[in-house]
């Protein structure tokens, strides 16, 4: 039985060839506003759907980009309408295996502008019936040479009955759709994976995979059938970046290991200075803009004499950090900081976090979920939690053994966007770097999650060591 399974597997694999489109029609510029590109080293390679202002779906399946390109029509050209996003995490669906729960979901670093070019498209309410003329769109080939477009190209295709897709496709499962464009050679193609099935207004499938010949008239392409993954999704956009709420305001200069990650003079992340010309931070705090780090400060605002402001002369990611997990990142200084007693270097934690420890964190980010920026450090108590009921209060978010979770003393207590980066604090050494938390900020159903430093010791070892 096993066999037999892997054998269709193979055959599956082997006669799968992704998706570009083939004999469809170049759309009409900007008509399909929801269109993401995910692009590495400036190569377009799969499509997506915004589906809230900061977030795409696109296949499990396509690897996490360096950028998705919003807004497009060609590719090539430098149009006005064009936003370019980082991927801050990457949430691939935890069961994706092969073929199966092919799905998904990317936080953008920040909210695109909403304009006549870029729009979010909302997630289908059902499963559109057999027969239903939904749309497909995409970037991708459009022929069996590889010819690849500039411009978007999109094509109508029809919903396959069930059982029909499954005598082309024997393993078929419930959580895929099928769809098959009138006449031969036509359907997609590779290029185009990830990109949305439009049927009525809203996302019904994500492309996933097709026959080895594009648009085979005899082989329905396939889709992953989202309404299957309505909950995941949910769950999903429910989970945000950090800033502190509830807490309260530091005294000045108590912790004086924190480091502002300031870009155009406002704090978008919080570091710790782990040795006198290294702070270390969240990967996903990576910036491809400019950026200094401050040292010394209490208020951001006020001119203090105790402020050291450095450059990045290395930015040093987990190399395998995936926009989800490793999120830890160590940057070199174009200096050594003068040790003050405002500017102190924190030791790493070393050894086992026990739960129940009681720790505290600290940032700049907003003081409250109306995105209030703090000027003046805050900071808020934090009990770890154990490896269990983390899991289970977050569900269907993978939580890894090297992130370790916490939550505040009261209900909406915890971080919030901004902190990110910034350290967990247990027994007076570095323990966690701010990761991620729910949307509603401070809520104890998503306790806020924090990369576990110990589990990072012997690659910040030889970093530290090697520069
Ligand atoms: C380091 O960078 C900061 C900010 O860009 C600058 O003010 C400072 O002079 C630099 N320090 C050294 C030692 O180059
Ligand atoms: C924003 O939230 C903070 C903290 O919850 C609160 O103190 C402040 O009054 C709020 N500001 C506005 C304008 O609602």
């Amino acid at each position: 039985m096993a066999i037999t399974l892997l054998l269709l597997l193979c055959f599956v694999i082997s006669a799968a060839d992704g998706s570009r489109i083939v004999g469809g029609r170049e759309s009409a510029p900007h008509s399909r506003p929801y269109m993401a590109s995910l692009q590495s080293r400036g190569s377009h390679f799969c499509g997506g759907a915004l589906v809230r202002a900061d977030f795409v779906v696109t296949a499990a399946h396509c690897p996490t980009p360096d950028r998705v390109v919003l807004g497009a029509h060609s590719l090539r050209d430098n149009e006005q309408t064009k936003q370019v996003f980082r991927v801050v995490r990457a949430f691939r669906h935890p069961d994706y295996n092969m073929l199966l729960n092919d799905i998904k979901l990317l936080k953008l670093d920040r909210s695109a502008q909403l304009t006549p070019a870029v729009q979010t498209i909302p997630i289908g309410p059902g499963t559109p019936i057999t027969g239903r003329q939904c749309l497909t769109a995409g970037w991708g080939y459009i022929d069996n040479n590889r010819k690849s477009p500039d411009k978007l190209q999109e094509i109508d295709v029809f919903i396959i009955n069930q059982r029909t897709c499954q005598t082309r496709w024997p393993f078929l499962a419930q959580s895929m759709i099928c769809a098959m464009p009138t006449g031969a050679f036509r359907g997609f193609c590779n290029g185009d994976s990830g990109g949305p099935l439009v049927c009525d207004g809203g996302v019904a499938g994500v492309v996933s995979f097709s026959g080895r010949i594009c648009g085979d008239s005899t082989t329905p392409d396939v889709y992953t059938r989202v309404s299957s993954f309505r909950d995941w999704i949910t769950r999903v956009l429910n989970t945000d970046g950090s800033r502190i709420v509830g807490g309260r305001e530091a005294a000045p200069h108590s912790r004086p290991y924190m480091a502002s990650l300031q870009s155009r003079g406002r704090n978008f992340c919080g570091g710790a200075l782990v040795r006198a010309d290294f702070v270390v931070t969240a990967a996903h705090c990576d910036s491809s803009g400019p950026y200094t780090v401050v040292l010394g400060a209490h208020s951001l605002s006020a001119s203090e004499p105790t402020k050291q402001e450095f450059s990045v002369i290395r930015s040093i990611p987990h190399p395998a950090y995936d926009g989800d997990m490793n999120d830890i990142m160590l940057l070199k200084l174009n200096g050594s900081a003068q040790l003050s007693e405002a500017v102190q270097v924190i030791a790493l934690k070393s050894g086992r976090l026990r739960t129940g420890s009681q720790c505290v964190t600290a940032g700049w980010g907003d003081v409250g979920d109306n995105r209030t920026l703090a000027t003046k450090l805050q900071e808020v108590g934090v009990t770890t939690l154990s490896q269990q009921e983390c899991r289970k209060r977050w569900g269907q978010v993978p939580i890894s053994r090297t992130m370790v979770c916490g939550v505040g003393a009261h209900t909406l207590q915890g971080f919030c966007s901004g902190d990110s980066g910034g350290p967990l604090v247990c027994d007076r050494a570095a323990a966690g770097v701010v990761s991620f938390s729910g949307r509603r900020c401070g809520d104890p159903k998503t306790p806020d999650v924090y990369t576990r430093i110990s589990s990072f010791t012997d690659w910040i070892t030889e970093v530290l060591r090697s520069n």
